[in-house]
């Protein structure tokens, strides 16, 4: 398993309409629609960061993905090179593994957290969350939304979860599981603080997630790309 994490920076326009030309249509035509410059930076990187680790990993440039029937890509010829990506702010991370994967990033903004996490999460994921001093209380909705969101993106199926039919459990010593129809899942689950202002989780089908982020710079990932292209 290999957890990355890039910070966002600026893009001139031209840079961007340049850089959309090297990834596929579909995902071209997703970013042109974006008006907010920065989800389109944040698409953009997340194609190039799960690009450039493909042809590294892999050792293959034609890359064409496939997505199941809840919009989770996939590579058909490699069922043992799992990948995803998250964006949020001004992070994109991406993970891979052998065995299904799902990571989620999340800026943590102030947000009338009580009222979502009584309407979206379950009595006890509430519970973990206000038990807490005021001050903490936003910090720990947010590692409930990421280690939930990690793990529907981990079983590819999106919201057609439903978010209250399984709950997280995060036991004191920072051991966490995830309980659905009243059993124990066999997925691992790790919080990373990345940064002050955010919150990444993984949820994997493993037994290890590893302790490392890979830190890459947008600029070098990017020079990366544009030379795969050129080879
Ligand atoms: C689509 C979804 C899988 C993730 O959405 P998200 O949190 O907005 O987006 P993220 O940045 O974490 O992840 C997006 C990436 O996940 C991947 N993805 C798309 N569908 C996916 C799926 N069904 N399963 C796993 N990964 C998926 C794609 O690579 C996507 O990248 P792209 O948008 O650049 O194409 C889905 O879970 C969703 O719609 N969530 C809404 C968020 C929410 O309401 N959460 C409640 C709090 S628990």
């Amino acid at each position: 398993m290999k957890i990355y994490a890039v910070r966002i920076l600026d893009i001139s326009e031209e840079k961007l309409n340049k850089l959309c030309l090297l990834i596929d249509l579909e995902k071209k035509c997703k970013i042109e629609k974006f008006i907010n410059k920065k989800d389109k930076v944040r698409a953009l990187i997340g194609e190039i960061l799960i690009r450039v680790i493909i042809v590294q990993e892999l050792g293959i440039k034609n890359i064409t993905f496939e997505k199941n029937k809840y919009g989770k890509p996939y590579l058909k010829e490699y069922p043992k090179f799992n990948f995803n990506i998250s964006h949020s702010g001004e992070f994109v991370v991406g993970a891979i593994d052998d065995k299904p994967i799902g990571i989620d990033v999340e800026e943590v903004k102030y947000i009338e957290y009580e009222e979502i996490a009584k309407s979206f999460f379950t009595i006890s994921e509430f519970n973990y969350i206000i038990k807490n001093d005021s001050d903490i209380c936003l910090s720990k909705f947010y590692e409930i939304w990421t280690l939930k969101e990690s793990y529907i993106k981990c079983c590819g199926q999106g919201l057609s979860i439903p978010l209250k039919s399984f709950s997280i459990e995060v036991e004191k010593d920072e051991n966490i599981k995830v309980v659905s129809n009243n059993e124990y899942k066999e997925h691992t689950f790790k919080l990373f603080d990345i940064e002050l202002g955010y919150k990444i989780a993984v949820c994997s089908l493993n037994k290890e997630i590893s302790n490392n982020i890979i830190r890459l710079e947008q600029n070098s990932l990017i020079n990366k790309y544009i030379r795969f292209n050129l080879e």
